[in-house]
């Protein structure tokens, strides 16, 4: 039995959770094996209570679970995002999610945004370190002056290095490292070393560094000759909020964070590349797909291939109906998003 614990958390976290939750009951209805549990960590009850994440459910979370599909976190009311740092970043980090997957691969033409690019001629992988660089949320602010500092261990480079390689070995396509080691000579030269002497060990993969400032250029210009993308944990983030926006923007953007070597149960963590939204907070508007597609990649993890390419094709199928949400130049509420979706599942599907 696959156990999922499920974190909507704050803003539109809860509107495209809700919309995700059918494609769970759907698959249970299939005959897979799966139970979901609902953690309501978040905004909401930091305030109330002081704490968004408690030690007991963190402990339930890493022990009784195979894998955490989760909405977002971020709230106007608390502008430190201390309580998302309780959730999220605690979460990949003591989870030791070091690898984080925002695969890009745009649907439909019309959605992507460079001239003369057609969709299936991008697919990238961006391979994100989730746990370190600035994330580390160690520095200080002293009369006149801030410092925000900086960690690189070799053991988590290495980890996140090693699973670009492979993944570029397995495409058959170039890997870039996007780095900074022209200004950050102590942490980006040791993504250096560690991705030099990785290049000995798969000699077919064409591997290159890449200036992270050039590569955004590069992309802009024209994305086709990229495959995979490794890169540490700050210009990931950068990089792949840059991809969503081939894809048709933050609504579709999906990813997975993995530790390829845990010890404990709960090695994985599904959840879309969009944030809270406080923008669009009660209106309706949310785009659930990057949601309902990070629901897709968990199932391809279990194993469920069938299911997860049902799901990736019914959102390829709305959206060539001409169907969308308003970020995708339709009419449809969050929930009707949703439900067409699901309307375009195998209709041979029990339960639906
Ligand atoms: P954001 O991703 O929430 O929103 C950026 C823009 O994209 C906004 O205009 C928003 O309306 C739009 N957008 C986002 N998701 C959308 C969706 N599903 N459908 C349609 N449009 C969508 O980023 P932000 O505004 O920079 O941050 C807002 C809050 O979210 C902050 O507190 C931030 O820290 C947090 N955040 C959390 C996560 C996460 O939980 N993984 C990720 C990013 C940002
Ligand atoms: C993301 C978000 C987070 C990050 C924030 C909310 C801490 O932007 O998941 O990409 O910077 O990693
Ligand atoms: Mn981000």
């Amino acid at each position: 039995m696959l156990q999922i614990a499920v974190i909507p958390g704050d803003g539109i976290g809860p509107e495209v959770m809700a919309q995700a939750i059918p494609f769970l009951e759907w698959a249970q209805a299939r005959g897979r094996s799966l139970a979901w549990t609902v953690f309501p960590c978040g905004a909401e009850r930091f305030l109330a209570t002081g704490c968004a994440l408690s030690e007991e459910e963190f402990v339930r979370l890493r022990d009784d679970h195979d894998a955490l599909l989760f909405g977002a976190v971020g709230d106007p009311r608390i502008p430190d995002g201390r309580h998302a740092e309780e959730i999220l970043l605690r979460l990949r980090r003591d989870l030791r999610l070091h690898v984080n997957h925002r695969p890009c691969f745009p649907l439909l033409d019309r959605l992507v945004p460079l001239k003369g690019v057609a969709a299936n001629e991008i697919r990238i992988d961006v391979l994100r370190e989730n746990t370190e660089g600035p994330y580390c949320l160690q520095g200080e602010t002293q009369p006149g002056q801030a410092m925000d500092f900086s960690i690189h261990t070799e053991a988590a480079v290495e980890i996140l290095l090693r699973e670009a390689f492979r993944l570029a070995a397995s495409r058959g396509c170039r890997l870039h490292l996007a780095h900074k080691a022209n200004v950050l000579k102590h942490g980006h030269g040791l993504w250096m070393r560690i991705f030099a002497g990785l290049k000995l060990q798969f000699p077919s993969v064409e591997a290159l560094p890449i200036h992270a400032d050039a590569l955004l250029c590069a992309l802009v210009q024209d994305p086709r000759p990229f495959g995979v993308i490794a890169a540490d944990n700050f210009i990931g983030d950068l990089v792949s909020d840059l991809l969503a926006a081939f894809q048709g923007g933050l609504g579709l953007a999906a990813s997975v964070s993995f530790s390829p070597q845990a010890n404990h149960r709960c090695a994985a963590l599904f959840e879309p590349v969009h944030g809270s939204a406080p923008d669009l907070v009660g209106l309706d508007l949310a785009n659930p797909s990057g949601m309902i597609l990070s629901a897709a990649l968990l199932f391809r993890r279990a194993g469920w291939e069938d299911e997860a390419k049902a799901i990736e094709s019914a959102v390829l199928a709305v959206l060539e109906s001409g169907l969308g949400t308003r970020d995708l130049g339709g009419t449809l509420a969050c929930g009707q998003m949703g439900q067409a979706i699901l309307n375009h599942l195998p209709r041979y599907i029990a339960g639906i």
